[in-house]
């Protein structure tokens, strides 16, 4: 197990550095699947990809593959995960709607759709680089606290903290879904390689329990320190309970006062 690499940056530079592995992978034909993740600590990665103007020529050869969907909306529903990626990634970058795959959510059996799902993302071997936030409570994808560091993709119940968190999103919290199909945390592991983003104050005590704390089903993003190739971009306030040993090998340049951990 090697450690992860943190680097601190502010959102957009993550953004654009996270864009330039990305296309990098794809010039170099090693990018046949990308893991997209919905959510606002993506979107920088997808806005600098955008504006780079060979980004659509890249990515011709690589389908991208989504993390989850609610269980309930269908794909043109304008809270649904596919329409947010669309919004967010496939129209921006000039791409064919092909280029996107998304679980179902309006599936009538959606553990098959999980099923059906993690079997066509197998097929094409697992996702070359993997995208991730984290949850406040620190759930990846929508792998809740207490889910199988080891599961597949499947149907899960959403907790009540993370339907409070995105119910942002919705004109009514009452309308925020109750379940969701994700990608499992083996699923997730499966990937080639992963970046996690973690932006703003909110999700600090959530990083700081996924990277310095024990790998526990408790927190579901912790099973990542078992990752051979993980990255983690994070923002100083994302970062500010990670200890000067999480963050050895944090980029000098972008250097800012970090307090140690409060626990
Ligand atoms: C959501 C998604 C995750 C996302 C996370 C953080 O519920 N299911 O895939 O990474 O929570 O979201 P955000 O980046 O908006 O903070």
């Amino acid at each position: 197990m090697s450690a992860p690499r943190v680097v601190i940056f502010e959102r957009a530079e993550a953004g654009r550095h996270v864009a330039r592995r990305i296309l990098e992978r794809a010039r170099t034909n090693r990018l046949r699947t990308l893991g997209v993740a919905t959510g606002s600590s993506a979107e920088p990665v997808y806005v600098a990809l955008a504006e780079s103007s060979d980004a659509r020529d890249a990515l011709s050869g690589t389908t991208a593959y989504a993390l989850d969907e609610y269980v309930g909306l269908a794909g043109a529903d304008v809270n649904s995960y596919r329409s947010t990626l669309e919004r967010q990634f496939v129209r921006p970058l000039g791409l064919p709607a092909t280029a996107l795959r998304v679980p179902d959510g309006a599936a009538p059996d959606p553990s098959a759709e999980a099923e059906r799902y993690e079997l066509e993302l197998a097929g094409r071997g697992g996702a070359d680089l993997q995208l991730l936030g984290i949850g406040s409570n620190g759930h990846i994808a929508f792998n809740e606290p207490g889910a199988d560091l080891a599961g597949r993709t499947h149907v899960v119940d959403l907790t009540a903290q993370t339907r409070a968190d995105n119910a942002r999103f919705f004109a009514d919290p009452a309308q925020v879904p109750i379940r969701a199909i994700t990608q499992g945390v083996g699923t997730i592991m499966s990937a080639d390689e992963l970046i996690l983003l973690a932006f703003g104050p909110e999700k600090a005590d959530a990083l700081h329990a996924a990277l310095a704390g024990p790998v526990t089903s408790r927190v579901p993003a912790s099973a990542l320190q078992r990752h051979p190739s993980l990255t983690v971009l994070a923002d100083a306030d994302a970062a500010r309970h990670l200890s000067e040993s999480v963050l050895g090998m944090r980029d000098r340049r972008s250097r800012a006062p970090l307090s140690r951990p409060q626990r």
